[in-house]
């Protein structure tokens, strides 16, 4: 354990878990609802049991958790859903969340389509960007993967909003599956490139338990930089931070970067320093874990900051989680991946 003087001020002892990782991202799912019902994440065929308002954790109680995360090392917060933009006033948690000393980057991840209404009002109080989901621009394939019939406009506006806000560098998560968008890779590539806005292309994951996921509906990372290098000549551009997900590329002409996110193809679990909180308190290590300790009930119980911030340094130092590349592992010597996951709606990807 190491002292760290880095973050305002606030007396602090950064944690590392058994494979000397830190915890430096925290991400925050705030809701569990969602206005789309995407194939990979939450299929439109199935019913789906949401929290109660009061099973929630309320912003005051995000903030007093986020304020002993970042006495432990955390710097980065996300904040994710479902759909957070479906959290009524979700601008004010931002607000809180912006003052917090020691929070460097604040961004939230959202589908777009009520982001042309809220953009203004997240940039006025300290958003500091946001990435938008988007796996189709044609009305047809977006409203068939989105599940529910939407267009594609409503969250192109949206993005637009968002740049005109200030909350750039816009980036674009687009999820590529075989059949589906894989022979739209490169013109989503064009569209958002000529707006300087970065779009990462991600595998295709097995997260949760309910979107059907097979090895041969991913499209790897290298098929996909294959077809954008089809059009464009890029060059590889290094992480900023060795936990970043993305591995990044910029095109010759004009400098715009994209990323692939390779879990499947390429695991990048030995930096990971992300932990995730649900929307019902709960504390996930893993994106495909299957539980966590709820930090929520441990509040609600009358711990103090000194209680919570043993607890979860303790929780951190014993963290060993390592799913893709065990899966990796498992698909080479032909198992499937393990069966309990955490869906991907309730701590937001
Ligand atoms: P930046 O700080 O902008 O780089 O954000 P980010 O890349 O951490 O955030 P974002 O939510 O956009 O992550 C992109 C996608 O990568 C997520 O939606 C997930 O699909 C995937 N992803 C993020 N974190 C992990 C992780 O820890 N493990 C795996 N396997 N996938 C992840
Ligand atoms: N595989 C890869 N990415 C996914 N996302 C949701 N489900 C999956 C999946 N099965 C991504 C969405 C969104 C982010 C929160 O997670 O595209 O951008
Ligand atoms: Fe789609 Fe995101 Fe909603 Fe899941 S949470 S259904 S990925 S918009
Ligand atoms: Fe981190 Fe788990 Fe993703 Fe690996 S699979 S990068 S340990 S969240």
């Amino acid at each position: 354990m190491t002292l760290d003087s880095s973050n305002g001020g606030t007396s602090s002892a950064v944690v590392t878990d058994r494979l000397g990782r830190p915890v430096r991202d925290l991400r925050i799912s705030v809701i569990d609802r969602c206005n789309f019902r995407c194939t990979f994440c939450m299929p439109a065929d199935r019913e789906y049991r949401f929290l109660p308002r009061q099973q929630l954790m309320t912003f005051e109680e995000i903030e007093r958790l986020v304020r002993l995360f970042v006495r432990l090392g955390v710097r980065k917060l996300r904040l994710t859903g479902g759909e957070p933009l479906l959290r009524r006033d979700i601008e004010d948690l931002v607000r809180l969340l912006a003052a917090v000393p020691g929070v460097e980057d604040l961004a939230l991840t959202t589908n777009g389509a009520l982001l042309a209404k809220k953009a203004k009002a997240l940039a006025d109080a300290g958003l500091d960007r946001v990435t938008v989901s988007v796996e189709s621009l044609h009305d047809d394939v977006f409203g068939r993967v989105t599940g529910l019939g939407h267009g594609v406009g409503q969250v192109l506006e949206g993005i637009d909003a968002a740049a005109d806000a200030g909350l750039g560098p816009v980036k674009i998560n687009t999820v590529v599956m075989k059949g589906t968008n894989e022979n739209e890779v490169a013109d989503i590539a064009g569209y958002f490139k000529e707006r300087g806005h970065i779009v990462r292309f991600i595998e295709f994951m097995d997260v949760g338990t309910v979107n059907d996921w097979s090895l041969d509906q991913v499209v790897t990372a290298s098929g996909i930089a294959d077809r954008i290098a089809e059009r464009w000549p890029f060059e590889p551009v290094d992480r900023a931070q060795a936990s970043d997900v993305a591995e990044r590329f910029r095109y010759l002409e004009d400098g715009v970067e994209f990323g692939v996110i390779p879990s499947i193809s390429r695991p990048f679990c030995g930096d990971c320093a992300r932990a995730r909180l649900s929307s019902d308190g709960r504390l996930y290590t893993c994106l495909f874990a299957d539980t966590g300790p709820s930090l929520r009930d441990r509040l609600r119980a009358g711990a103090t900051d000194d209680d919570l911030l043993a607890f979860l340094a303790a929780h951190w130092r014993q963290r060993e989680d390592r799913y893709s590349e065990v899966r990796a592992e498992r698909l080479r010597a032909g198992l499937q991946p393990a069966p309990q996951r955490v869906e991907m709606f309730r701590i937001g990807g």
